[in-house]
């Protein structure tokens, strides 16, 4: 599924670079990760990167806590 339309990228990359160690969670830093670099033009994705890295977050801190 594409997440975003302007620089197209997919819920894979977007995941993959979820799980990169060396992309910080800040929804600016996951956008130039999946795209190499550019910056958002319409901004509609970015509510879905940023419930994106919500879950991933409370997925990591549920794991370390077990
Ligand atoms: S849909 Fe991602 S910037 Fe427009």
């Amino acid at each position: 599924m594409y997440i975003c339309m302007c620089n197209p990228f997919t819920d894979k990359e977007l995941d993959s670079a979820l799980k990169n160690d060396n992309v910080r969670k800040r929804p600016s830093d996951i956008y130039k990760a999946c795209t190499g670099g550019e910056k958002p033009c319409c901004g509609t994705c970015i509510c879905e990167i940023r419930d994106r890295i919500c879950a991933h977050n409370e997925e990591t801190f549920l794991l370390a806590a077990e």
